[in-house]
Protein backbone atom coordinates (compact mmCIF):
# COMPACT_ATOMS: atom_id res chain seq x y z
CA UNK A 1 0.00 0.00 0.00
CA UNK A 2 2.71 2.56 1.32
CA UNK A 3 4.75 1.64 -2.13
CA UNK A 4 1.48 2.09 -4.09
CA UNK A 5 1.33 5.76 -2.89
CA UNK A 6 4.73 6.60 -3.22
CA UNK A 7 4.63 5.44 -6.91
CA UNK A 8 1.77 7.41 -7.38
CA UNK A 9 3.46 10.49 -5.57
CA UNK A 10 6.51 9.97 -7.88
CA UNK A 11 4.60 10.18 -11.12
CA UNK A 12 3.25 13.48 -9.98
CA UNK A 13 6.12 15.34 -8.77
CA UNK A 14 8.39 16.24 -10.85
CA UNK A 15 12.18 15.69 -10.06
CA UNK A 16 12.97 18.27 -11.66
CA UNK A 17 14.56 21.18 -8.90
CA UNK A 18 11.74 22.98 -8.12
CA UNK A 19 13.37 26.17 -7.32
CA UNK A 20 15.33 26.96 -11.08
CA UNK A 21 16.12 30.21 -11.75
CA UNK A 22 12.78 30.73 -13.40
CA UNK A 23 11.21 30.01 -10.29
CA UNK A 24 12.98 33.10 -8.68
CA UNK A 25 12.74 35.12 -11.81
CA UNK A 26 9.24 35.10 -11.69
CA UNK A 27 8.69 34.98 -7.79
CA UNK A 28 10.97 37.74 -6.74
CA UNK A 29 12.37 39.40 -9.50
CA UNK A 30 14.10 41.84 -7.19
CA UNK A 31 16.26 39.47 -5.70
CA UNK A 32 17.02 37.60 -9.14
CA UNK A 33 17.79 40.99 -10.96
CA UNK A 34 20.65 41.87 -8.09
CA UNK A 35 21.92 37.91 -8.23
CA UNK A 36 21.85 38.84 -12.08
CA UNK A 37 23.97 41.74 -11.41
CA UNK A 38 26.11 39.95 -9.11
CA UNK A 39 26.70 37.43 -11.72
CA UNK A 40 27.48 40.10 -14.34
CA UNK A 41 29.83 41.50 -12.13
CA UNK A 42 31.98 39.08 -11.33
CA UNK A 43 32.06 38.12 -15.05
CA UNK A 44 33.40 41.22 -16.10
CA UNK A 45 35.94 42.01 -13.25
CA UNK A 46 39.22 40.05 -12.84
CA UNK A 47 38.89 38.74 -8.89
CA UNK A 48 42.36 39.03 -7.08
CA UNK A 49 40.90 39.22 -3.61
CA UNK A 50 43.04 35.77 -2.40
CA UNK A 51 40.79 34.31 0.02
CA UNK A 52 37.56 33.87 -3.11
CA UNK A 53 37.39 31.40 -5.87
CA UNK A 54 34.99 30.48 -8.22
CA UNK A 55 33.01 27.03 -7.29
CA UNK A 56 32.37 24.55 -10.04
CA UNK A 57 28.68 23.54 -11.33
CA UNK A 58 28.48 20.56 -9.26
CA UNK A 59 29.46 22.06 -6.08
CA UNK A 60 26.33 25.37 -6.84
CA UNK A 61 23.80 22.35 -7.52
CA UNK A 62 24.91 20.68 -4.22
CA UNK A 63 24.29 23.86 -2.40
CA UNK A 64 21.12 24.61 -4.11
CA UNK A 65 20.03 21.41 -3.29
CA UNK A 66 16.86 20.56 -1.20
CA UNK A 67 19.38 19.09 1.49
CA UNK A 68 18.68 22.48 3.30
CA UNK A 69 15.28 21.48 4.35
CA UNK A 70 16.60 18.82 6.53
CA UNK A 71 17.32 19.07 10.16
CA UNK A 72 19.94 16.86 11.33
CA UNK A 73 21.83 18.07 14.47
CA UNK A 74 24.04 15.29 16.03
CA UNK A 75 26.42 13.16 14.08
CA UNK A 76 25.91 10.00 11.37
CA UNK A 77 24.25 7.36 13.44
CA UNK A 78 23.32 9.67 15.91
CA UNK A 79 20.97 12.24 15.12
CA UNK A 80 17.91 13.97 17.13
CA UNK A 81 15.63 13.44 14.34
CA UNK A 82 13.86 10.86 11.93
CA UNK A 83 14.79 11.25 8.21
CA UNK A 84 18.33 11.33 8.69
CA UNK A 85 19.40 7.80 6.89
CA UNK A 86 20.27 9.71 3.71
CA UNK A 87 21.91 12.76 5.48
CA UNK A 88 24.45 10.25 7.22
CA UNK A 89 25.04 8.87 3.89
CA UNK A 90 26.26 12.48 2.74
CA UNK A 91 27.74 13.53 5.90
CA UNK A 92 29.50 9.90 5.96
CA UNK A 93 30.98 10.60 2.11
CA UNK A 94 31.67 14.28 3.18
CA UNK A 95 34.06 12.69 6.37
CA UNK A 96 35.66 9.97 4.19
CA UNK A 97 36.47 12.69 1.66
CA UNK A 98 38.25 15.06 3.75
CA UNK A 99 40.20 12.17 5.63
CA UNK A 100 41.41 11.28 2.17
CA UNK A 101 42.30 14.56 0.49
CA UNK A 102 44.27 15.25 4.11
CA UNK A 103 45.18 12.31 4.82
CA UNK A 104 43.46 12.04 8.48
CA UNK A 105 42.22 10.23 10.97
CA UNK A 106 39.25 12.55 12.05
CA UNK A 107 37.39 15.35 10.26
CA UNK A 108 34.52 17.51 11.38
CA UNK A 109 33.16 18.84 8.46
CA UNK A 110 30.09 20.53 10.36
CA UNK A 111 31.42 24.15 10.98
CA UNK A 112 29.78 26.72 9.52
CA UNK A 113 32.75 28.93 8.95
CA UNK A 114 36.44 29.02 9.43
CA UNK A 115 36.24 31.21 12.39
CA UNK A 116 33.50 28.65 13.85
CA UNK A 117 35.88 25.83 13.56
CA UNK A 118 38.42 28.02 15.49
CA UNK A 119 35.73 28.50 18.46
CA UNK A 120 34.89 25.06 18.38
CA UNK A 121 38.68 23.77 18.68
CA UNK A 122 39.47 26.36 20.95
CA UNK A 123 36.48 24.93 22.87
CA UNK A 124 37.44 21.22 22.79
CA UNK A 125 41.21 22.07 23.48
CA UNK A 126 41.53 25.04 26.28
CA UNK A 127 39.75 26.60 29.27
CA UNK A 128 38.89 29.87 28.88
CA UNK A 129 41.34 32.26 30.44
CA UNK A 130 43.83 30.13 28.81
CA UNK A 131 47.01 31.54 27.14
CA UNK A 132 46.79 31.44 23.33
CA UNK A 133 50.14 32.35 20.98
CA UNK A 134 48.83 33.50 17.67
CA UNK A 135 49.89 35.46 14.76
CA UNK A 136 49.24 39.07 15.11
CA UNK A 137 46.30 40.48 13.03
CA UNK A 138 48.63 43.49 11.77
CA UNK A 139 51.37 40.92 10.53
CA UNK A 140 48.73 38.51 8.84
CA UNK A 141 47.41 36.43 11.43
CA UNK A 142 43.37 36.26 11.78
CA UNK A 143 41.04 37.80 13.89
CA UNK A 144 39.89 34.79 15.66
CA UNK A 145 44.01 34.28 16.42
CA UNK A 146 43.48 36.46 19.47
CA UNK A 147 42.61 39.88 18.46
CA UNK A 148 40.68 42.14 20.91
CA UNK A 149 37.81 42.68 19.55
CA UNK A 150 37.14 38.57 19.07
CA UNK A 151 35.79 36.12 20.73
CA UNK A 152 39.28 34.51 21.03
CA UNK A 153 40.66 37.62 22.54
CA UNK A 154 38.03 38.32 24.53
CA UNK A 155 37.99 34.57 26.04
CA UNK A 156 41.44 34.08 26.51
CA UNK A 157 44.69 35.48 27.40
CA UNK A 158 46.39 36.27 23.87
CA UNK A 159 50.05 36.32 23.37
CA UNK A 160 50.99 37.12 19.68
CA UNK A 161 54.19 36.84 17.19
CA UNK A 162 54.95 38.75 14.24
CA UNK A 163 56.99 38.73 11.30
CA UNK A 164 61.09 40.23 11.29
CA UNK A 165 60.85 43.56 10.43
CA UNK A 166 63.50 43.50 7.87
CA UNK A 167 62.51 40.30 6.12
CA UNK A 168 58.98 40.55 6.85
CA UNK A 169 59.13 36.20 7.58
CA UNK A 170 58.50 35.10 10.85
CA UNK A 171 61.32 34.72 13.60
CA UNK A 172 60.92 30.66 14.85
CA UNK A 173 63.40 31.58 17.26
CA UNK A 174 61.62 34.63 18.61
CA UNK A 175 58.01 32.69 18.49
CA UNK A 176 60.08 29.94 20.78
CA UNK A 177 61.12 32.30 23.27
CA UNK A 178 57.69 33.71 23.47
CA UNK A 179 56.62 30.73 23.86
CA UNK A 180 58.93 29.38 26.41
CA UNK A 181 58.21 32.59 28.06
CA UNK A 182 54.46 32.94 28.22
CA UNK A 183 53.85 28.94 28.21
CA UNK A 184 50.49 29.01 26.05
CA UNK A 185 48.25 26.08 26.13
CA UNK A 186 47.86 26.77 22.27
CA UNK A 187 49.97 27.58 19.53
CA UNK A 188 48.14 28.61 16.58
CA UNK A 189 49.90 28.33 12.92
CA UNK A 190 48.74 29.96 9.87
CA UNK A 191 47.52 33.53 8.53
CA UNK A 192 45.51 35.24 6.55
CA UNK A 193 48.07 37.31 4.40
CA UNK A 194 51.80 35.40 5.02
CA UNK A 195 52.93 35.72 1.33
CA UNK A 196 55.61 32.26 2.38
CA UNK A 197 55.68 28.67 3.59
CA UNK A 198 54.70 28.27 7.21
CA UNK A 199 57.32 25.83 8.86
CA UNK A 200 54.74 23.56 10.51
CA UNK A 201 57.71 21.16 11.74
CA UNK A 202 59.35 24.14 13.43
CA UNK A 203 55.72 25.15 15.36
CA UNK A 204 55.60 21.09 16.00
CA UNK A 205 58.79 21.15 18.04
CA UNK A 206 58.38 24.71 19.68
CA UNK A 207 54.98 23.60 20.86
CA UNK A 208 56.40 20.52 22.23
CA UNK A 209 59.25 22.47 24.22
CA UNK A 210 56.41 24.93 25.78
CA UNK A 211 54.51 22.50 26.55
CA UNK A 212 51.55 23.63 24.19
CA UNK A 213 49.42 21.98 21.73
CA UNK A 214 49.33 22.84 18.22
CA UNK A 215 46.60 24.12 16.30
CA UNK A 216 46.93 24.70 12.13
CA UNK A 217 44.35 27.05 10.72
CA UNK A 218 44.32 25.99 7.27
CA UNK A 219 41.77 28.12 5.92
CA UNK A 220 44.06 29.96 3.32
CA UNK A 221 45.87 27.41 2.36
CA UNK A 222 44.02 24.35 2.29
CA UNK A 223 43.89 23.87 -1.27
CA UNK A 224 47.74 23.79 -1.68
CA UNK A 225 47.93 21.45 0.76
CA UNK A 226 45.33 19.47 -0.83
CA UNK A 227 47.15 20.00 -3.92
CA UNK A 228 50.21 19.05 -2.82
CA UNK A 229 51.58 22.69 -3.19
CA UNK A 230 52.42 23.86 0.32
CA UNK A 231 53.85 21.07 3.06
CA UNK A 232 51.18 19.29 4.86
CA UNK A 233 50.79 20.64 8.80
CA UNK A 234 48.88 16.58 9.25
CA UNK A 235 52.82 15.30 10.83
CA UNK A 236 52.96 18.67 13.29
CA UNK A 237 49.93 19.54 14.43
CA UNK A 238 47.26 18.56 17.16
CA UNK A 239 44.32 19.84 15.62
CA UNK A 240 43.79 21.35 12.19
CA UNK A 241 41.03 23.96 11.40
CA UNK A 242 40.15 25.12 7.73
CA UNK A 243 37.66 26.69 5.07
CA UNK A 244 36.42 25.45 1.87
CA UNK A 245 35.79 28.34 0.36
CA UNK A 246 39.57 29.81 -0.38
CA UNK A 247 42.05 28.19 -2.50
CA UNK A 248 40.13 24.68 -1.58
CA UNK A 249 37.34 26.12 -4.29
CA UNK A 250 34.29 24.63 -2.16
CA UNK A 251 31.36 26.09 -0.94
CA UNK A 252 31.56 28.84 2.27
CA UNK A 253 31.91 26.47 5.04
CA UNK A 254 34.91 24.89 7.84
CA UNK A 255 36.43 22.00 8.82
CA UNK A 256 38.48 20.69 11.47
CA UNK A 257 40.89 17.87 11.49
CA UNK A 258 42.33 15.57 14.02
CA UNK A 259 43.93 12.86 15.31
CA UNK A 260 41.32 10.51 16.56
CA UNK A 261 42.13 11.18 20.21
CA UNK A 262 40.67 14.08 20.09
CA UNK A 263 37.83 13.44 17.78
CA UNK A 264 35.09 12.80 20.67
CA UNK A 265 36.03 16.32 22.27
CA UNK A 266 36.17 17.99 18.78
CA UNK A 267 32.80 16.55 17.60
CA UNK A 268 30.92 17.58 20.77
CA UNK A 269 32.77 21.26 20.93
CA UNK A 270 30.91 21.55 17.32
CA UNK A 271 27.66 20.35 18.30
CA UNK A 272 26.18 20.66 20.75
CA UNK A 273 29.10 23.33 22.13
CA UNK A 274 28.87 25.86 20.02
CA UNK A 275 26.61 24.74 16.23
CA UNK A 276 23.00 23.57 16.40
CA UNK A 277 21.68 21.75 13.25
CA UNK A 278 24.10 21.16 10.40
CA UNK A 279 24.10 22.74 7.03
CA UNK A 280 23.47 19.71 5.00
CA UNK A 281 23.62 21.58 1.91
CA UNK A 282 26.65 22.91 2.45
CA UNK A 283 27.91 19.59 3.67
CA UNK A 284 27.00 17.68 0.39
CA UNK A 285 28.80 20.83 -1.72
CA UNK A 286 31.94 20.06 0.66
CA UNK A 287 31.89 16.39 -0.08
CA UNK A 288 31.87 17.61 -3.60
CA UNK A 289 34.47 19.92 -3.85
CA UNK A 290 36.88 17.40 -1.50
CA UNK A 291 35.80 15.13 -4.36
CA UNK A 292 37.05 17.27 -6.63
CA UNK A 293 40.59 18.04 -4.72
CA UNK A 294 40.76 14.64 -5.00
CA UNK A 295 41.19 14.43 -9.07
CA UNK A 296 44.89 14.41 -10.45
CA UNK A 297 44.00 17.36 -11.93
CA UNK A 298 43.87 19.40 -8.86
CA UNK A 299 47.43 19.34 -8.56
CA UNK A 300 48.09 21.28 -11.55
CA UNK A 301 45.58 23.71 -10.62
CA UNK A 302 47.41 24.38 -6.94
CA UNK A 303 50.69 24.47 -8.61
CA UNK A 304 49.44 27.06 -10.92
CA UNK A 305 47.80 28.87 -8.90
CA UNK A 306 51.42 29.34 -6.81
CA UNK A 307 53.19 29.73 -10.30
CA UNK A 308 50.65 32.71 -11.01
CA UNK A 309 51.20 34.32 -7.69
CA UNK A 310 54.82 34.35 -8.66
CA UNK A 311 54.53 36.02 -12.00
CA UNK A 312 52.78 39.03 -10.53
CA UNK A 313 55.49 39.04 -7.70
CA UNK A 314 58.53 39.27 -10.54
CA UNK A 315 56.39 41.78 -12.74
CA UNK A 316 55.28 44.16 -9.40
CA UNK A 317 59.47 43.68 -8.92
CA UNK A 318 60.62 44.52 -12.03
CA UNK A 319 58.10 47.26 -11.98
CA UNK A 320 60.11 48.76 -9.20
CA UNK A 321 56.82 48.18 -6.18
CA UNK A 322 58.15 46.51 -3.34
CA UNK A 323 56.53 42.88 -2.15
CA UNK A 324 56.29 41.96 1.22
CA UNK A 325 59.32 39.60 1.44
CA UNK A 326 60.26 39.48 -1.80
CA UNK A 327 57.87 37.25 -3.36
CA UNK A 328 55.82 34.39 -2.45
CA UNK A 329 55.55 30.74 -2.29
CA UNK A 330 51.89 30.42 -1.76
CA UNK A 331 48.68 32.07 -3.33
CA UNK A 332 49.08 35.39 -2.56
CA UNK A 333 51.26 38.79 -2.78
CA UNK A 334 51.38 41.42 -0.76
CA UNK A 335 52.47 44.49 -1.93
CA UNK A 336 53.87 47.84 -0.32
CA UNK A 337 52.71 50.83 -1.34
CA UNK A 338 54.98 53.00 0.15
CA UNK A 339 56.65 54.11 -2.63
CA UNK A 340 54.28 54.78 -4.81
CA UNK A 341 53.19 57.76 -1.90
CA UNK A 342 49.36 55.69 -2.21
CA UNK A 343 47.43 53.62 0.49
CA UNK A 344 45.85 50.29 0.24
CA UNK A 345 42.58 52.11 0.10
CA UNK A 346 43.14 54.25 -2.61
CA UNK A 347 45.13 51.54 -4.83
CA UNK A 348 41.99 49.21 -4.38
CA UNK A 349 39.44 51.79 -5.64
CA UNK A 350 41.69 52.79 -8.43
CA UNK A 351 41.96 48.82 -9.44
CA UNK A 352 38.28 48.53 -9.10
CA UNK A 353 37.34 51.36 -11.78
CA UNK A 354 39.73 49.80 -13.68
CA UNK A 355 37.65 46.28 -13.44
CA UNK A 356 40.61 44.85 -11.25
CA UNK A 357 39.22 43.51 -7.54
CA UNK A 358 41.43 43.32 -4.89
CA UNK A 359 41.43 44.64 -1.05
CA UNK A 360 43.75 47.05 0.76
CA UNK A 361 45.69 44.90 3.42
CA UNK A 362 48.07 45.99 6.28
CA UNK A 363 51.29 45.09 5.67
CA UNK A 364 53.97 44.19 9.03
CA UNK A 365 54.55 47.30 10.82
CA UNK A 366 52.01 49.39 8.90
CA UNK A 367 50.92 52.78 10.93
CA UNK A 368 48.06 52.45 9.29
CA UNK A 369 44.33 51.56 9.93
CA UNK A 370 42.95 48.32 8.49
CA UNK A 371 40.36 50.51 6.65
CA UNK A 372 43.15 53.00 4.86
CA UNK A 373 45.82 50.56 5.13
CA UNK A 374 49.64 50.76 3.28
CA UNK A 375 49.42 47.84 1.24
CA UNK A 376 47.37 46.01 -1.03
CA UNK A 377 47.13 41.87 -0.96
CA UNK A 378 46.88 39.93 -4.56
CA UNK A 379 45.42 36.42 -5.36
CA UNK A 380 45.21 33.90 -7.81
CA UNK A 381 43.10 31.54 -6.65
CA UNK A 382 39.99 32.79 -8.89
CA UNK A 383 41.86 33.83 -11.99
CA UNK A 384 43.81 30.31 -11.79
CA UNK A 385 40.39 28.91 -11.60
CA UNK A 386 38.90 30.84 -14.17
CA UNK A 387 41.98 30.09 -16.58
CA UNK A 388 43.95 32.45 -17.17
CA UNK A 389 47.11 31.84 -19.32
CA UNK A 390 50.60 32.67 -17.43
CA UNK A 391 51.04 35.24 -20.46
CA UNK A 392 47.73 36.86 -19.20
CA UNK A 393 48.66 36.86 -15.71
CA UNK A 394 51.56 39.00 -16.81
CA UNK A 395 49.55 41.26 -18.72
CA UNK A 396 47.34 41.57 -15.46
CA UNK A 397 50.18 42.71 -13.41
CA UNK A 398 51.49 45.08 -15.99
CA UNK A 399 47.78 46.72 -15.84
CA UNK A 400 47.91 46.81 -12.22
CA UNK A 401 51.72 48.59 -12.22
CA UNK A 402 50.17 51.07 -14.91
CA UNK A 403 46.86 51.91 -12.87
CA UNK A 404 48.94 52.08 -9.45
CA UNK A 405 51.44 54.26 -11.20
CA UNK A 406 48.68 56.75 -12.78
CA UNK A 407 45.47 56.13 -10.80
CA UNK A 408 43.76 59.26 -12.08
CA UNK A 409 44.73 58.81 -15.50
CA UNK A 410 41.04 58.53 -17.44
CA UNK A 411 43.22 56.97 -20.91
CA UNK A 412 45.25 54.22 -18.68
CA UNK A 413 41.81 53.15 -16.83
CA UNK A 414 40.01 52.60 -20.11
CA UNK A 415 42.53 50.76 -21.53
CA UNK A 416 43.10 48.52 -18.98
CA UNK A 417 39.22 48.38 -18.42
CA UNK A 418 38.95 47.31 -22.04
CA UNK A 419 42.07 44.69 -22.00
CA UNK A 420 40.26 43.11 -18.97
CA UNK A 421 36.98 42.76 -20.82
CA UNK A 422 38.38 40.99 -23.30
CA UNK A 423 40.17 38.75 -20.72
CA UNK A 424 36.87 37.66 -18.81
CA UNK A 425 35.09 37.06 -22.00
CA UNK A 426 37.91 34.94 -23.05
CA UNK A 427 37.24 33.17 -19.20
CA UNK A 428 33.41 32.90 -18.15
CA UNK A 429 33.61 31.47 -14.84
CA UNK A 430 33.73 28.11 -14.56
CA UNK A 431 29.93 27.24 -13.69
CA UNK A 432 27.93 29.91 -14.51
CA UNK A 433 25.50 30.21 -17.34
C1 LIG B 1 43.51 32.28 8.55
C2 LIG B 1 42.01 32.41 8.60
N1 LIG B 1 41.33 31.72 9.52
C3 LIG B 1 39.99 31.79 9.62
C4 LIG B 1 39.28 32.57 8.75
C5 LIG B 1 37.80 32.68 8.94
O1 LIG B 1 37.07 32.13 7.94
P1 LIG B 1 35.52 32.52 7.78
O2 LIG B 1 35.47 33.83 7.09
O3 LIG B 1 34.97 31.36 7.00
O4 LIG B 1 34.94 32.59 9.16
C6 LIG B 1 39.93 33.28 7.74
C7 LIG B 1 39.16 34.13 6.81
O5 LIG B 1 39.61 34.88 6.05
C8 LIG B 1 41.34 33.22 7.68
O6 LIG B 1 42.02 33.91 6.78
Amino acid sequence: MVDRIRASLYSTVSMESPLSSDALRSFDPELFNLIQREHQRQSTTIDLIASENHVSRAVREALGSLLTDKYAEGYPGRRYYSGCGIVDEIETVAINRAKAVFGVEHANVQPHSGSQANFAAYLALISSGSTILGMDLSHGGHLTHGAEVSFSGKFFRSATYGVDRKTSLIDYDHVRSLALHQRPSLIIAGASSYPRVINFSIFGEIAREAGALLLVDSAHIAGLIAGGAHPSPVPHADIITGTTQKTLRGPRGGFILCKSTFGTKIDSAVFPGSQGGPLMHTIAAKAVCFQEALLPSFKDYAQTVVSNAQIIAEELIEAGLRVVSGGTDNHLVLVDLANLNMTGKEAQDALERAGIVANRNKIPYDTRSAMIAGGLRLGTPAITTRGFSPDEVRAISRDICAVLREPNSESVRDRVHRSVLEMCERHPIPGAD
